[in-house]
């Protein structure tokens, strides 16, 4: 079943995926969540959120208000290959659409081939490249700081203006 998220996902999701360190930032995102600035789904599977994603709604490299971010996206690895991961994606995107948004956009390291076969069948098409630096605190107060080589992924989530029907005879 996928479902938004709730306050007590926040602690299971936690000890499921091992995310002690990032607690700061799952609560910021649960905030944001509340207020409708965020859309957290998880997929519950016999009764524990056992996979999870979100989706910025107003991401900060983008000022429109057309797209979607999709982060922190998270599939249990007792249940993976099974389609959860594509299936929770989808739901996103239709939330995302519901909510006013045409275009996702998501970040994925260079070296993650899975998630990047993931996505290359949901849509997705690689528009870019760059490097990201991210720091954050972690509930001990300890600094970390992560690099990475990422790609940029980007979907149309519903056809731009002037395509539509462009296919018909
Ligand atoms: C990437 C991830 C979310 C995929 O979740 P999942 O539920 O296993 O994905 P699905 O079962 O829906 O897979 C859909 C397709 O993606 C591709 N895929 C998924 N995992 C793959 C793997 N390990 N190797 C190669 N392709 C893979 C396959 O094409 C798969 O279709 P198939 O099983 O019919 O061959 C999961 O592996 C995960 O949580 N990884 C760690 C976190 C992560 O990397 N998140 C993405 C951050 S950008």
């Amino acid at each position: 079943m996928i479902r938004p998220a709730t306050e007590a996902d926040l602690v299971r999701i936690e000890q499921l995926f091992g995310l002690w360190k990032f607690r700061l930032n799952n609560e910021r995102a649960f905030s944001e969540h509340q207020l409708g600035r965020l859309i957290w789904l998880v997929a519950e599977v016999g009764g524990e959120p056992l996979a999870s994603v979100w989706g910025e709604l107003f991401p900060e490299h983008e000022r429109s208000g057309r797209t979607m971010h999709v982060v922190a996206f998270r599939v249990h690895e007792s249940i993976r290959r099974r389609g959860v991961g594509s299936a929770l994606l989808s739901a996103l995107e239709s939330a995302g659409v519901e909510r006013g948004r045409s275009e996702a956009t998501l970040f994925v390291a260079q070296d993650n081939k899975a998630a990047q076969e993931l996505y290359k069948k949901a849509g997705f098409r690689t528009v870019d490249a760059r490097f990201a630096r991210w720091e954050f605190q972690d509930p001990a107060g300890t600094s970390h700081v992560i690099t990475e080589d990422q790609y940029v992924m980007h979907k149309m989530l519903v056809p731009a203006l002037g395509t539509i029907g462009s296919h018909s005879p």
